[in-house]
């Protein structure tokens, strides 16, 4: 392996370690995706036998430059930043390697011991850093053939790595869903037994894995797992509840759970935005709260959109999810995901395209492709037809835009103008009359000019009794 550690770190590593007659290996991520030929996210795990604190100070005195040091006493943990990478340094640990544990870690291991208590057997091949024996791998556990099999397995029996920390099993269908891997059936079983244990780990942990499945490449994958599983159920039952396709009178309708996961899928394959891949998930949630059969007509989910994005805020709380601008975008693009698809079905109107616009504002085309990854009809004719009409408003918004320039529009009377005009507070009339506004522009029935408005705000002041303050 010595040709692939370009990084000249390892030098210096492997100097220190000379000199100070202790061990030190690369292991973890590191070395799988050296293997697997991946980009790596720039991550460097460093194991010595003896102080990983110590080892780091004596590394960062070697770098140019004054590298400042990071550690955590309590953890045996220290980080230091070299050109880009971050590199860490831990002490071979008879315990479960766990980050961000709260509980001390006992150090003075083997290598051997290190590598047993790591989560699978591609992530505990470690490669010897030291003088004598420098580009070994060390695999106990026959990584690489996992690697080249691709599979995920625990190195020990999957209970006992589980238990040491439940996290781990989100991370194994985080793992076979980036790498495409396939989960040991005795493992996966654990996965399914363990279940429940994933409650006493920090909902913060339990998102950052999740948001990882979802940025995969195909994020329906690990969706299926967490829900063979019963993980899904635990952490977001929500999506569980899109299960299951009725039939009353002969009349089905579809399966929302996997109809969101086909539009999960389309949405990944034109975007990796994780805050669009979560309107995706979220865009039909309300169904089962909505969901109503009425005779002679069907299937109905009358409001789902409303409805689904109230409850945006909510299951962003619950997931621990940001509760800022991605959450908003998020409510936004449920709310209007089925405003591109019904303009498509109608006449396609300047007004209601304009109206679109005003609303989705510079989502807009995040909301198309959303709206376009919804067609998931398995009928040819259907599909046809949808696409004809989405080129249709596609085409309508563009000249639109050009003419009207609605995106980051705001309506050319503002508050502080009619409240000057008429002489008169921060009050309910300055929204009605502000609102009226925008309908008119919206609408074509004015031009989007300040005189124009002016005009029309004089009059609708008046009817509500109000008059130029100055005349
Ligand atoms: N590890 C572990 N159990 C955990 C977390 C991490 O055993 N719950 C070990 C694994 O050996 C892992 C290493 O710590 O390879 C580093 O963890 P981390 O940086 O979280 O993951 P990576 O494997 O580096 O994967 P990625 O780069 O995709 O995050």
């Amino acid at each position: 392996m010595k040709n692939h550690l370009i990084n000249p770190i390892f030098q210096i590593i492997s100097q220190v370690a000379k000199e100070e007659n202790v061990k030190a290996f690369v292991i973890g991520g590191f070395v799988r995706d050296l293997l697997l030929n991946r980009d790596n996210k720039q991550d460097i795990d460093i194991v010595v036998l003896g102080s990983g604190i110590d080892f780091a100070h004596l590394v960062a005195a070697k770098l140019e430059g004054d590298i400042p040091v990071k550690f955590f006493k309590n953890f045996g943990t220290a980080m230091l930043n070299y050109h880009g990478w971050k590199i860490e340094f831990v002490g071979a640990r008879k315990e479960s390697y766990r980050r961000n544990s709260r509980k001390p870690i006992v150090e003075d291991g083997t290598i051997e011991d290190d590598q047993n208590r790591r989560d699978f057997t591609i992530n505990a091949m470690a490669i010897d850093l030291t003088a004598e024996s420098y580009g070994q791998l060390i695999d106990p556990f026959n990584g690489i053939s996992d690697l080249k099999e691709k599979i995920i397995r625990t190195p020990l029996d999957p209970d006992v790595t589980f238990s040491d920390d439940p996290l781990r099993m989100m991370r194994a269908i985080r793992f076979a869903t980036q790498l495409d891997f396939s989960i040991e059936p005795s493992c996966f079983e654990a996965i399914s037994r363990n279940a429940h244990r994933i409650s006493i780990v920090s909902m913060e942990r339990v998102s950052d894995e999740f948001n990882l499945i979802i940025q995969a490449e195909i994020p329906s994958k690990g969706f299926r797992l967490l829900d063979e599983s019963g993980l899904l159920r635990i952490i977001f039952p929500e999506f569980c509840d899109l299960k299951g396709a009725e039939i009353i009178e002969g009349k089905g309708h579809k399966d929302n759970f996997y109809h969101t996961l086909a539009v999960l899928d389309n949405v990944a394959a034109v975007s990796y935005d994780l805050w669009l891949r979560w309107a995706a998930i979220l865009h039909d949630i309300a169904k089962p709260l909505t969901k109503k059969f009425i005779q002679g007509t069907g299937w109905t989910f009358h409001a789902h959109e409303f409805r689904g994005a109230k409850m945006v805020p909510h299951i962003f709380r619950k997931l621990k999810l940001p509760l800022n601008d991605k959450m908003k975008y998020v409510e936004k693009l449920v709310l209007l995901h089925l405003r591109p698809i019904v303009l498509a079905e109608d006449v396609v109107t300047d007004s209601a395209v304009r109206r679109l616009l005003f609303e989705a504002g510079n989502d807009i085309d995040d909301l198309m492709l959303l709206c376009n990854a919804d067609i998931t009809s398995k009928n040819p004719n259907k599909v046809k037809r949808y696409i004809e009409n989405f080129n249709i408003v596609r085409q309508k918004l563009k000249e639109i835009e050009e003419k009207d320039q609605l995106r980051n529009w705001q309506p050319p009377i503002t508050g502080e103008v009619i409240m000057k005009t008429f002489g008169i507070p921060p009050s309910k009339s300055v929204g009605i009359i502000k609102d009226a506004i925008t309908e008119a522009i919206l609408e074509g029935e004015i031009p989007n000019t300040f005189e124009t408005a002016f005009q029309l705000m004089l009059r609708e002041g008046e009817k509500l009794g109000l008059y130029q303050a100055n005349s």
